[in-house]
């Protein structure tokens, strides 16, 4: 029934659709629901500890009987140097008097570490079917070992060059992720904001240059965008944003009644948040001193000092300084369980595509 099955066959999952992993604001609870609906669920590992993606996985599997992807951020750390964060804090200064916060009371470090030996270990011994990266591929070295634990792997590209280069690095499937896309950008062999394609000018040109499945990402939300994908190439999907409402989320109660409210033009790229480009939902932050702004300290430093002015804002019901990470197609999100959610999606993506096919 799927005009293209090179997905479906590689995960082995009843449909070509991944839950695509999203740090901070999901867990093992929306893997095992859009498993059980039929779409390979992806556990988001950048922001746990090993430890708590060994418990994660286990409790995946005592739930469901599907294949499971682990997620990990493949980014080279960089120091935060004294300049960069005195004039981050700088320009944070008048949020922080505004909180009556004390900017100089100390504040636990922005925690998203890339995959590493601890790390390799877990995936050694878990053997998830899949692990996914973001922002390229780790070191040869790990990545070999990932391959020798029977892993497939997959990981963004968010331009053609990107996706020759993991192909060439052997990985299994590319996902295209185009700047509609929620989250942050996976770009690694470039920096051009500006410059990143769209989904719909992504996918086929990937689609051309590289032989592996390829899995379009970015702004697709229901059974016409999967069907689009698919015209354009793509062997599958992976969903973000369109699971964000469902209620084995994490998503706070604030967050959530700000995505109920968004509509087509609320998202933008931005770089204040973390230190990298991501598209979210635009905040008080982003319009004051971004969207983009050389001040922002690199990744994920520019975090760590809006740590204190998230709390506080949030404990009054605002999300002026929290990152909600959102796609342009999250008005289209719907508040329905994850595995009905996974169903419907498929079911209208195959009659969109047999209405087409006359
Ligand atoms: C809230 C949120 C968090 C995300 N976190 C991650 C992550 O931890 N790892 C990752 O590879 N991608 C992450 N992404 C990007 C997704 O993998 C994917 O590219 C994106 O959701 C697709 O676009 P869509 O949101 O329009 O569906 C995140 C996306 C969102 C919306």
């Amino acid at each position: 029934m799927w005009p293209d099955r090179r997905l479906i066959d590689l995960f082995k999952t009843e449909f070509p659709i991944v839950l695509a992993p999203m740090a901070g604001v999901m867990d093992a609870e929306l893997v095992i629901a859009a498993a059980q609906g039929g779409a390979l669920g992806s556990l988001p590992s950048a922001m746990i500890s090993p430890e708590k993606a060994r418990e994660q996985v286990g409790l995946i599997r005592q739930r469901v009987k599907a294949p499971v992807n682990m997620n990990f951020f493949c980014h080279t750390p960089v120091e935060l140097t004294r300049e960069a964060e005195a004039r981050w804090k700088q320009r944070l200064a008048g949020y922080y008097a505004e909180h009556g916060l004390d900017p100089a009371a100390p504040i636990a470090a922005a925690n998203r570490a890339p995959f590493d030996a601890a790390f390799c270990e877990v995936v050694e011994e878990l053997k998830p079917e899949v692990v996914s990266f973001h922002f390229g591929l780790p070191e040869q070295a790990l990545l070999g070992r990932v391959k020798a634990a029977g892993c497939l792997v997959i990981s963004s590209a968010t331009t053609v060059k990107e996706a020759v280069w993991l192909e060439q690095r052997g990985v299994d499937a590319v996902i295209a992720q185009g700047a509609e896309a929620g989250g942050h950008r996976g770009m690694f062999l470039t920096d051009k904001i500006a410059e990143q394609p769209g989904t719909f000018a992504l996918v086929p040109q990937v689609a051309d240059a590289v032989k592996v499945p390829v899995i379009a990402a970015g702004g697709i939300a229901d059974g016409r965008g999967i069907a689009a994908a698919f015209a354009l190439g793509a062997s599958g999907v992976q969903i973000g944003s369109a699971y964000l409402r469902c209620p084995e989320s994490k998503v706070s109660a604030g967050g959530r009644k700000a995505l109920a409210e968004v509509g087509d033009d609320s998202t933008v790229i931005t770089n204040v948040m973390t230190g990298r480009p991501a598209r979210g939902v635009q905040n008080r932050l982003m319009r004051e001193a971004g969207p983009v702004s050389p001040d922002a300290p690199p990744f994920p430093h520019a975090a760590t000092a809006l740590g204190p002015l998230k709390a506080a804002a949030e404990k009054q019901g605002r999300v002026d300084f929290t990152n909600l990470w959102a796609g342009q197609a999250i008005a289209l999100g719907r508040e329905v369980p994850a595995a009905e959610l996974t169903r419907d999606l498929a079911k209208s993506a195959l009659a969109r595509m047999k209405a087409l096919a006359g």
